[in-house]
């Protein structure tokens, strides 16, 4: 197992999300898996969103990813979530986006 994988492991095993996932990712997936850690501080893992959440994982990828673009762009106001989409580029909200429908 290369190191890079079990560091990802380790984090998503403290968020308890399935360490399988990071096994199983693809090498180009690893960033967004990074990504998608960040998101679950707010959102919750796979089938765990707290109840006050939108629930973002297992959606359609151009679901989530045409949201995101959306909120990133402010046609879509929000709170917090427009901030947070304009950190990172459509390249890597596309990434999170196919990582979060996988996962
Ligand atoms: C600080 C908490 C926080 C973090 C971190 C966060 N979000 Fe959000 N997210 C929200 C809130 C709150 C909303 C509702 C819109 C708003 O008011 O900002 C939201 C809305 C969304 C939506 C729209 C969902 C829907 O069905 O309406 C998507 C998609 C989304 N977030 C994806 C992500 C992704 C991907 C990440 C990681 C890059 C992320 N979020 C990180 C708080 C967060």
């Amino acid at each position: 197992m290369h190191r890079p994988t079990m560091f990802v492991t380790a984090i998503i095993s403290t968020l308890s999300l399935s360490p399988a996932m990071a096994q199983q990712a693809p090498q180009p997936m690893m960033e967004a898996a990074f990504v998608a850690q960040t998101c679950a501080v707010c959102h919750g893992g796979p089938g765990n969103n707290p109840p006050t959440m939108p629930a973002i994982h297992g959606a359609d990828a151009k679901a989530i990813y045409d949201s995101l673009i959306d909120l990133k762009t402010n046609k879509r106001p929000s709170t917090i979530m427009g901030r947070i989409a304009r950190g990172y580029s459509d390249d890597q909200l596309k990434a999170v986006a196919e990582y979060l429908s996988r996962y």
